[in-house]
């Protein structure tokens, strides 16, 4: 049987300290909780609709089954903000979570279908929508401050000073309220610089959804608008988790998004372990109100369909979403939620150490994005194995080790080894560090 739910809240220190200004830029407490591994109607990219006219909102038409494609001149071009890369620019356009058979569109389809199930023919579902948008609806739209971490060119991929890949489908709130939606959810692929392990990759996948409420509704519940919002987010979700982890321990913690308020992350006890599953909250009036919506309240969750996927089917390195390697893609089925992915094989790891005197333009992004770029999904995790600071010098020393690992092969010295050296040479040359 289910334990009671309850609210607990953490200490304000807590939430403070971890909250949406931690230093990775996410929107919540914990790095990329939700930005890792959980998250359709797709949004074409009508060239017409939306030729890039400055940085007006594109939007788009809505359609059951049309792809946005994105061209390489749409996202790298010839500005000093731009900070997409042609490894980041592959993955545009792969839309793996509207594959049926791909474990991210299996629990995209099982999370749409829920909704389906619980609000027949209600929810409009968004799974195409241009993932190039504004800095004001990826930001400002949903209310992230000028000053957030996340919109600092070190989290966040720029084509020019207005306009970024997603980082996360809230981007899509305002522009789908202004355009009259009521109960949506939108999926799609989010981008952001971050560091390189099992659980990170600068492309993961989410899901949003929002749902109105009226105030006819509210009073035929008995309850204000917000009650009504805030009772019926917790209902719904606790059935959506339910619908993926089974009969699972569930609580709520209050939390903090610029976004939603209250704020709450809901947690499930599956395998031994409290998990982070989403974030939601009562939205913002100031978002409703700014989208012509202001006699409405509303609830908002987003998910990463990455981590829960993790979870649920037992896959331990995020690359896997990405190979096209037969034993992986041939273990799932659409549909079925209950696989246990079965590991192929383990070939060995080659670690490999870079030490520097880091300079004003490192960070371990820009490692990190360089290391992406030379050596693709070999490179399994990049992580600080050592740190100091010369006093006399006034300088700061890291070290570095790139773990080398592919889940198809086995790699040969020779190959890693040029692929190090050109990192090597590219930390010098790029970031202007110091090799020791
Ligand atoms: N956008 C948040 C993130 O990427 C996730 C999220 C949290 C979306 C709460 C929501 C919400 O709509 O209400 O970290």
């Amino acid at each position: 049987a289910m334990a009671p739910v309850c609210v607990l809240s953490r200490a304000p220190a807590l939430v403070a300290r971890s909250s949406t200004f931690s230093a990775k830029g996410c929107f919540s407490r914990s790095t990329r909780a939700l930005c890792a591994p959980f998250t359709s109607v797709r949004l074409l990219k009508s060239r017409a609709a939306y030729s890039l006219s400055g940085s007006t909102t594109r939007l788009l038409a809505a359609s059951a089954s049309s792809t946005a494609t994105v061209t390489k001149e749409d996202v790298i071009i010839d500005h000093p903000s731009n900070n997409v890369t042609e490894n980041i620019f592959g993955k545009l356009d792969m839309n793996l979570h509207q594959r049926p058979n791909h474990p991210l569109g299996i629990i995209k389809f099982a999370i749409e279908n829920y909704f389906e199930k619980e609000f027949p023919g209600k929810f409009n579902k968004f799974d195409s929508l241009y993932p190039v948008v504004s800095t004001k609806a990826n930001f400002d739209d949903v209310l992230i401050p000028s000053d957030h971490v996340s919109r600092s060119p070190n989290d966040t991929y720029y084509i020019d000073d207005e306009t970024v890949l997603r980082c996360h489908t809230s981007a899509h709130q305002a522009e789908l309220l202004r355009k009259g939606e009521t109960h949506f959810l939108v999926t799609g692929d989010v981008y952001r610089r971050d560091s390189i392990d099992a659980t990170h990759y600068p492309v993961f996948h989410q899901m949003e959804g929002v749902c109105l409420f009226s105030a006819e509704e509210a009073a035929a519940a008995g309850c204000t608008q917000a009650e009504l919002a805030e009772k019926e987010l917790k209902r719904v979700l606790e059935g959506l988790a339910k619908t993926l982890f089974g009969e699972v321990e569930m609580r709520w913690y209050d939390t903090y998004f610029p976004f939603t308020e209250p704020s709450f992350e809901l947690e499930i006890f599956f395998k031994g372990e409290w998990l982070e599953v989403l974030g939601c909250g009562v939205m913002q009036q100031a978002i409703l109100d700014d989208a012509g919506r202001n006699e409405y309240k509303a609830w908002a969750f987003g998910l990463g369909l990455e981590r829960l996927a993790m979870v649920l089917f037992d896959i331990p390195d995020i690359r896997l979403f990405w190979t096209d390697d037969e034993r992986f893609s041939k273990q799932f089925k659409a549909g079925d939620l209950a696989t246990k992915f079965k590991s192929y094989s383990k070939f060995p790891p080659c670690n490999k150490d870079v030490s520097f005197w880091i300079s004003d333009k490192f960070s371990e992004n820009n490692l990190c994005e360089i290391t992406r770029n030379v050596a693709g999904d070999l490179v399994e995790e990049v992580k600080l194995i050592d740190e100091f600071t010369n006093e006399k010098k006034g300088k700061t020393s890291h070290c570095y080790r790139i773990v080398y690992r592919s889940n198809e092969r086995s790699l040969t010295d020779e190959e890693i080894n040029a692929l190090q050296e050109e990192v090597r040479s590219l930390v010098v040359s790029k970031l202007e560090v110091e090799l020791r």
